[in-house]
C-alpha cells in the first residue's frame, strides 16, 4: 500500500467515529455558522469504517507483515481520494465555508492532515521547519500567531507563548475558527506565521486579519507553495504578491526562493500605517496534489 493510502486509511477507519458535539474540543471564537455556506459544501460520504480483523496481524515471534489485502488497497485508494477531494476543497472555498464544513464534519480534518503528512514527506524542506528555526534564533518573549497551524507544529517546538489557530481543534490549546476572524486581540502578537495556509479564496482577509493582530514592527512570515507564486506555472505574480501587502503597510524584508517547493517572505509591519482601500489583491491558483 502507498504510504499516503495507508496513513489516510489509518485516520479514516482506524478511529472511533466521533459523533458531533463529542469527543473533539472544538472552541468556537466569533465563528458564527452561515447556514447558506453550509448548505453549499457537500460533504462527502462518511470514510469508510475499518473492519474488526484489519490489523491482527500475527505479532508471534518471526511473524512477517501481512501483505495488504485487496479491501486495505480499495479502502486506501479511497482515502487518498477523499483527502484530494478535501485539499481542493479547502483551496475553492471561502474560510467561514471551511470552518462550516470541518465543524459537521471534524473527522475529515484527520483524514486531510494524513494525505497533507504524507504529501509533506517527499519535500526536502519542511517550511514549517524553517519558520521554527528562524523563531527559536530570535527572542523567546515573543507572542506568535500561527495562522492554520495544522498540527500545531510551531507551539510544540519554540519557547515562545504562540496562539494555535486552525478550523478543527483536536487539542485544546489549538483555537477553533475562521482565521479571517480570530479571538485575538488587535496589536497583540509579535510574529504571525501563515506557513502553506492562505487556502481560501478569501485570503486577503487573513493577512489582514493579521495585520489587525500584529503589533507595530511585528513580523509577518508567509510560506506558500511555490507554483502558486510562479507566473510560469499559471501562478500569480510573487511581486504584485508583495506589493498588495506593502500597500496595507508592511515593509518586504526577504524573499528567500532558495527551496525547491516553497517560497518564504518575510516581511515587517511599519510602525505607522495608513488605511488603504481597494488593494488590488492576485488571484492564488489552488495547490492540486497528483495521485501518486
Ligand atoms: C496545508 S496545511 C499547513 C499546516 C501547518 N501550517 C504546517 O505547515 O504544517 C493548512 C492549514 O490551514 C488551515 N486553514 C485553511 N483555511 C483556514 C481558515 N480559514 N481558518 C483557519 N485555518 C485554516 C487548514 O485547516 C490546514 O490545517
Amino acid at each position: 500500500m502507498e504510504p499516503l493510502q495507508e496513513a489516510a486509511a489509518a485516520a479514516a477507519g482506524g478511529r472511533k467515529r466521533r459523533r458531533r458535539g463529542g469527543g473533539r474540543n472544538r472552541r468556537k471564537h466569533q465563528a458564527s455558522s452561515s447556514s447558506g455556506a453550509a448548505a453549499s459544501a457537500s460533504p462527502p460520504s462518511p470514510p469508510a469504517k475499518r473492519q474488526r480483523g484489519d490489523d491482527a496481524a500475527p505479532k508471534g515471534r518471526g511473524s512477517k507483515p501481512k501483505p495488504a489485502s485487496l479491501l486495505d488497497k480499495m479502502r486506501a485508494r479511497l482515502s487518498g481520494g477523499h483527502f484530494r477531494m478535501l485539499n481542493e476543497k479547502l483551496y475553492t472555498c471561502s474560510g467561514q465555508d471551511a470552518f462550516d464544513y470541518f465543524t459537521n464534519e471534524p473527522d475529515l480534518f484527520d483524514v486531510y492532515h494524513a494525505g497533507y503528512r504524507e504529501q509533506m514527506s517527499h519535500w526536502p524542506e519542511q517550511p514549517v521547519n524553517v519558520i521554527i528555526n528562524w523563531l527559536k534564533s530570535h527572542s523567546a518573549s515573543w507572542t506568535v500567531a500561527d495562522f492554520g497551524c495544522g498540527n500545531a507544529a510551531v507551539s510544540k517546538n519554540v519557547k515562545n507563548k504562540v496562539f494555535s489557530i486552525d478550523l478543527v481543534s483536536e487539542d485544546p490549546s489549538v483555537i477553533a475558527c475562521d482565521m479571517a476572524h480570530t479571538p485575538l486581540e488587535s496589536s497583540s502578537v509579535d510574529v504571525a506565521i501563515f506557513c502553506l495556509s492562505l487556502m481560501g479564496t478569501n485570503y486577503p482577509s487573513y493577512i489582514e486579519e493579521a495585520n489587525r493582530v500584529l503589533k507595530p514592527s511585528g513580523w509577518l512570515l508567509i510560506a506558500e507553495v511555490r507554483s502558486r507564486l510562479d507566473p510560469n506555472t499559471a501562478g500569480a505574480d510573487p511581486d504584485k504578491f508583495c506589493e498588495a501587502i506593502s500597500k496595507l503597510g508592511f515593509s518586504l524584508v526577504s524573499k528567500d526562493a532558495k527551496n525547491k517547493m516553497f517560497i518564504l517572505f518575510h516581511f515587517r509591519k511599519k510602525e505607522k500605517s495608513k488605511v488603504v482601500k481597494n488593494i488590488d489583491w492576485p488571484q492564488l491558483k489552488p495547490c492540486l496534489y497528483k495521485r501518486r
